[in-house]
């Protein structure tokens, strides 16, 4: 395959990547080793997400690969004394939606501090990067907008068990918008959001005074080969196709009508490797999904048929923190980056089930 930086597109130099041997930092560990000439990956390799403890055979050989704590001041004072990243991509965060409501200092400490810390790392020994891309997330809106009935724009806030629990899952007479960053205020509703949010405030702070660039992308729900069979607090699509997989009938969360931007990890991937070599960025944060929605029933329905298990359930159960829609308005992306999403539902599933599929030992769940 031709390498899609010829040498006079490539930038070169050293890019540095926090919790760069999870899913997205593997699906990124190859172009960037064609991209830059030092791909140098901080990972803590986090026993929820890396079973074995090892370096995962994704990541690519060209990768150096430090085990450490963003969190940890000494962190930043053991690998910047050797690295000088001219990018930075900060990928390391707990990412679990519903375990963050339980567990909201550990998400907070590693998403926030482990963004300052990062950051006062970089001040420390003078190494100012030229970029920090930042992988925020469509958690930062919470429910988002909604369309009243004369078509104003209206934030409904957090749904509450009052209304859950009368199996009201829709803001009566409204309708739901596009969540797009230059026109959707970010009004969080879980505790991750919450972090996420908060890391682009303190790196946009941060960054604005000592003039280094930013790319802040916020992520619909990213999919595909790669992403984890074990943790159980992500990763809906993998544990449809595990209970699929079993021949379970698949259950569907409220009425199996919540929506989703289902966007495949290869179209993820070359939005932040465009983020982190793109000869220009504006700074603000940008969407990046599949730009369209699809209900949560319509993916385990695909899923049930690739797998000939019986058709999905409605159960009416909800979880908090969940929010009732979301999809992206990825215009932004398209014209500062040049960036198109590529790939349909239809082939991301068959994407994934294969790769699942081939995947020694994964068990039914
Ligand atoms: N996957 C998605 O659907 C999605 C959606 C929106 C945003 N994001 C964001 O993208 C980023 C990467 O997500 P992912 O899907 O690759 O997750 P992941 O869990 O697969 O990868 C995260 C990596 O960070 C590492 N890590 C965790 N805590 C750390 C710490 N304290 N120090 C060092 N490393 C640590 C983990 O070991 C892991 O390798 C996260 O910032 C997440 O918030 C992901």
């Amino acid at each position: 395959m031709t390498s899609p930086f010829p040498p006079s597109s490539r930038p070169g130099g050293t890019v540095l990547v926090t919790g760069g041997a999870g899913f997205i930092g593997c699906a990124i560990s190859t172009p960037l080793a064609e991209a830059f000439d030092r791909v140098v990956v901080v990972d803590n390799l986090h026993p929820q997400i890396h079973e074995s403890g090892e370096r995962p055979v994704e990541l690519d050989a060209r990768a150096e690969l430090i085990v450490a704590d963003v969190a940890e001041a000494a962190t930043w004072d053991k690998v910047l004394a050797d690295v000088t990243p001219d990018v930075v991509i900060h990928l390391a965060a707990e990412t679990g939606t519903g375990q963050s409501l339980e567990e909201s200092t550990r998400h907070t400490h590693v998403n926030v501090v482990g963004t300052s810390q990062l950051l006062d790392g970089l001040n420390r020994h003078g190494k100012l990067p030229r970029r920090i891309v930042l992988s925020s997330s469509r958690a930062v809106y919470g429910e988002g907008a909604w369309q009243d009935a004369d078509g104003r724009l209206f934030y409904p806030g957090q749904r509450t068990s009052t209304t859950l629990d009368q199996a009201q899952w829709d803001f009566p007479g409204a309708a739901p918008v596009a969540m797009k960053a230059s026109e959707t205020f970010p009004a969080p509703v879980s505790v991750y959001g919450a972090t996420k949010l908060a890391q682009e405030h303190v790196l946009q702070a941060w960054a604005k005074s000592f003039g280094v660039e930013t790319v802040v992308l916020r992520l619909q729900n990213v999919y595909g080969p790669g992403q984890s069979l074990i943790n159980p607090y992500t990763g809906i699509m993998s544990l449809f196709c595990r209970m699929a997989m079993g021949g379970k009938s698949i259950p569907l969360y409220e009425d199996g009508e919540v929506r989703r931007d289902f966007v495949l990890i290869d179209d993820v991937a070359s939005a932040i490797v465009a983020g982190a070599t793109s000869p220009q960025v504006q700074g603000e944060p940008m969407d990046i999904g599949s730009g369209e929605f699809q209900t949560i029933g319509t993916a385990a329905k695909l899923i049930a048929a690739h797998y000939g298990a019986p058709a999905p359930h409605v159960t009416g159960q909800y979880r908090q923190g969940d929010v009732r829609h979301a999809w992206a308005d990825v215009s932004a992306a398209r014209e500062v980056l040049g960036w198109t999403p590529q790939c349909s539902l239809e082939q991301g599933i068959d994407r994934l089930a294969n790769w699942i599929d081939a995947q020694p030992g994964v068990k039914p769940a």
